[in-house]
């Protein structure tokens, strides 16, 4: 396709005519930004076609042109729906068939973003409640910053927990960053100081509040750290995005509560998507 075609390339919008380059199956969307946090940790802005429509929460197939064919991952939108740009947050995994080359992409390059956003981490999957949870470890907190950067879901609660626990202070920058910028955010921030709750803990460094989530809760400290009363299925609703393991214990803990496992076909009290497939060991 040739760069002057610009009824596909999105040039009519108001686009550079290659920003998007739009190649049947996939878009290819130059790279507006990268930032680098730690060794592992990165991440990837770049422009999006005006037709790629998705609900905070969802993930999408993003990658690389090989020599042979496109090199795929899933990954999970992480700016919100109103964003003119697409945010990718993402691990550099040694020796990982995306990640190694993933981790060198600078603006101005391009990357690979599929036509159809799925998932179930989004809030038609979930019945009405008072309190949102979103429970994240590693890139799992990716999908909740789209979602906590948008008005629509500070309207349908009068609260929203983020928890984010990684094994080491630096790791947490990304959402230290970003919750620091919504509660100055012109769109969101005046609702986010009064409802937004942001609680981090390291489990491989000292910091203030240390320990798996899923122990956190476990013993109670959770609930008297951030002074909330304990998990309660007629109000609380909560998003859980981490490695497998996380999920299952999450999930085994959450359903001995009374709570239900939610889809998009039935909405219920709480859903999991995984961070990775995997391991992750
Ligand atoms: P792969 O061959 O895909 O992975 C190699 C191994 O690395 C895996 O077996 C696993 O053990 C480990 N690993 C992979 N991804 C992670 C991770 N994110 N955290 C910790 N360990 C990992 N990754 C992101 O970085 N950001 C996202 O937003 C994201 N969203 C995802 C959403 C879904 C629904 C799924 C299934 C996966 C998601 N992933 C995300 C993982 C992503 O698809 C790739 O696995 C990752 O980019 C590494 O790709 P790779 O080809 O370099 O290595
Ligand atoms: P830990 O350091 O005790 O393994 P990773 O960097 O491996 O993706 O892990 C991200 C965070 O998730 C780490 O703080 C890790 O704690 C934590 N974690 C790993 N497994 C579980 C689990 N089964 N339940 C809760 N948290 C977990």
């Amino acid at each position: 396709m040739l760069d002057t075609d610009l009824s596909a390339t999105g040039a009519q919008d108001g686009l550079a005519n290659t920003d998007i380059i739009d190649e049947g199956a996939f878009f290819s969307c130059r790279v507006t930004e990268v930032e680098h946090y730690t060794e592992t940790l990165f991440r990837i802005r770049t422009a999006r076609p005006p037709s790629l429509r998705f609900r905070p929460g969802e993930f999408i197939m993003i990658g690389l042109k090989t020599e042979t064919k496109p090199v795929l991952r899933a990954y999970s939108i992480a700016s919100p729906s109103w964003d003119d740009e697409l945010e990718f947050y993402s691990i550099k995994v040694e020796g990982g068939a995306l990640t190694s080359k993933l981790r060198y992409i600078r603006p101005g390059d391009r990357i690979l973003v599929g036509r159809k956003p799925v998932g179930t981490l989004v809030t038609d999957a979930l019945k009405p409640g008072r309190r949102l949870y979103m429970l994240s470890t590693g890139t799992g907190a990716a999908p909740f910053a789209s979602l906590i950067r948008e008005p629509g879901v500070f309207e349908q609660f009068d609260e929203i927990v983020l928890t984010h626990t990684c094994r080491t202070a630096a790791e947490l920058t990304y959402t230290e960053q970003l919750v620091d910028a919504v509660r100055t955010d012109q769109l969101v921030g005046e609702v986010a100081k009064d409802k937004l709750i942001y609680f981090n803990s390291l489990t491989r460094e000292d910091g203030p509040r240390k320990g798996r989530i899923t122990s956190l809760i476990e013993s109670g400290e959770f609930f008297r750290m951030i002074s909330r009363e304990p998990f309660d299925p007629d109000q609380d609703r909560i998003m859980i995005c981490g490695s497998m393991a996380m999920l299952d214990e999450l999930k085994a803990m959450l359903e001995a509560r009374g709570f239900r496992e939610g889809s998009n076909a039935q909405p219920g009290d709480f859903v999991v998507e995984k961070a990775f497939a995997g391991d992750g060991v």
